[in-house]
């Protein structure tokens, strides 16, 4: 007997206690129905409960690991945050997020992947799989048309259905036929008119008739409209909590038939059923570390070179405090708290380098030290400088979009004055989205390292000394300026309508289609 058989023993109020949440972490309990825990990725655990997270091992951003164009290397990643989950008994992985990246500025866009629908979908594929090879579900989100952060809870996505169909339900299609995910998440904005959360279009007409997927639809967290109306739609589970008195009134009235109720439950039940065979497991602490530093180094974008790579210099001056403190993710719901600070500074050392090291900035901040900052330029005098800059941790999160492109002005004047001392600069760029590369001709050399996680700094010095090969390609078109994208019409505007008017024009379709001058294209990367 299968668990969704036990529907037929369930009353009605247990079926409406069934459609929700039970908290932020944890489906219904139910006499006899076993509940099941999700927890937030996409680049490691982020269990987070009473106040207090559960360090992990931090991966490198879905943006990063997306220059890797590897779906081996994604999966790998996948697989080994399942891991953490079965070591947690988290059932359910709340990743990976496919949504495109419509404009360079959206807040979240280190979640995803890419501008391009194929690239976000293959690579999102192979990240369910990776994380369901173990037997832990994975949550492909967020469904559909969640491209920027300002206004997230209201705004509605206005967009032609050629559009809607090429490019932004395209890489949700790809995952669900090719990886069948345990779980699709709604998004929080309306698509067309209609919340996603009950959007009976998406969630019905497209997801399950055209596309035939059987698996669990849930709820974004406190994302429900009307809850009537979006189990009508076709929202299995409300997450994390809902109101169940007015679905019983709904019942009784006959707006709401037990049988739309049931549906909602059978991919419950089903959902479970699969959450029930999971096991607790040990985890395997330098296999975790292996996939990290592999995946970081898989990542690593040569964006420049004019010669100077790998190093050859005996001697060399390594400038920004985020060499000794790397930036390694975003804020919000998918901030991992990390087992360690990953440090080049450290790495270099361990891997008996010459080098002097002068922190030159104050991270997170515009300000210029002036102390760091002589210091720095009057050591660098005719020598080879290794330059890291980096935006502000907070630049780059959910729930609000960037303000613009540009790295902190005290990093930038560093620059300056650094190239007219130094013999060489090197810029590593920590970053899980296009900057401003504006002063590109003042460096020899730009590395894009990205957001790499705990782990980034081995890959990273082994290809500076030349012992491994930088292999990243661009996930997404590097702009100039902000300003010359097709979606800068109507991105961030504080009006509930966002209109698609650039349509199918995203990313390098518009980019080479209207013939704009761009900082580096999509695709893009040295070797
Ligand atoms: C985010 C989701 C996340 C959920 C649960 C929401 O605010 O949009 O991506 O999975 O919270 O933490």
């Amino acid at each position: 007997m299968s668990l969704s058989d036990k529907i037929n023993e369930l009353t009605i109020e247990q079926k409406i206690i069934l459609q929700t949440g039970k908290d932020i972490l944890r489906t219904a309990k139910i006499a006899e129905i076993p509940q099941a825990m999700m927890v937030d990725g996409p680049h490691g655990l982020r269990l987070c409960e009473n106040g207090k997270t559960t360090p992990q091992v931090a991966f490198p951003s879905l943006s990063t690991i997306a220059n890797s164009w590897n779906r081996e290397a994604v999966w790998k990643m996948g697989e080994a945050i399942a891991r953490q989950c079965q070591k947690q008994t988290v059932a359910l992985l709340l990743a990976p997020g496919v949504n495109i990246k419509r404009h360079v500025l959206c807040g979240r866009n280190f979640e995803y992947f890419s501008e391009d629908p194929f690239l976000a979908g293959e690579l999102g594929a192979a990240y369910v799989m990776g994380v369901q090879s173990t037997g832990i579900g994975a949550c492909v989100k967020h469904f559909a048309a969640n491209n920027q952060e300002s206004g997230r809870l209201a705004t509605n996505s206005v967009i032609d259905e050629k559009a809607l169909r090429e490019i932004y339900l395209a890489p949700f299609e790809r995952v669900i036929k090719k990886a069948k995910p345990w779980a699709v998440m709604c998004s929080y904005n309306a698509v067309n008119g209609e919340y996603s959360s009950q959007n009976k279009k998406l969630l019905t007409d497209i997801l399950r008739k055209e596309w035939d997927y059987e698996g669990l639809t849930i709820s974004d967290w406190w994302s429900v409209d009307d809850r009537i109306e979006s189990i009508k739609a076709g929202l299995d589970l409300e997450m994390p909590r809902g109101e169940t008195r007015k679905l019983l009134n709904a019942v009784k009235e006959n707006k709401l038939a037990e049988a739309e109720l049931d549906t909602c439950c059978r991919h419950i039940l089903d959902f479970l059923e699969k959450a029930d065979k999971i096991t607790q497991t040990k985890i395997d602490p330098d296999g975790q570390k292996k996939v990290a530093a592999e995946v970081a180094a898989e990542s690593v974008v040569l964006l420049k070179n004019d010669g100077i790579l790998p190093f050859t210099d005996d001697h060399i001056v390594v400038v920004g405090s985020y060499a000794d403190t790397c930036r390694i993710g975003g804020k919000g719901s998918s901030e991992v708290k990390p087992l360690q600070k990953d440090s080049v500074i450290k790495q270099l050392k361990s891997a008996g380098k010459s080098f002097e090291y002068y922190p030159g900035y104050i991270i997170n901040s515009e300000k210029t030290n002036r102390r760091y900052e002589s210091e720095a330029i009057n050591n660098s005098k005719g020598k080879t400088v290794l330059f890291f800059m980096a935006d502000p941790d907070l630049s780059e999160a959910e729930s609000y979009d960037r303000e613009n492109m540009s790295l902190p002005l005290c990093q930038l004047r560093l620059l300056n004055k650094l190239s007219l001392v130094a013999k060489n600069i090197v810029v590593v760029l920590q970053c899980g989205a296009p900057v401003d590369c504006a002063w590109s001709k003042m460096a020899n050399a730009i590395l894009l390292q990205g957001l790499a996680g705990e782990y980034g700094s081995e890959g990273l010095t082994k290809i500076l000394y030349g012992e491994l090969s930088p292999s990243g390609k661009l996930a997404e078109t590097w702009p100039l300026t902000i300003g010359s994208q097709a979606s800068d019409s109507d991105f961030a505007q504080k009006k509930r309508n966002v209109f698609y008017k650039e349509s199918i024009y995203v990313g390098y379709r518009y980019f080479d289609s209207a013939r704009i001058r761009i900082a580096f294209p999509f695709g893009f990367g040295l070797s």
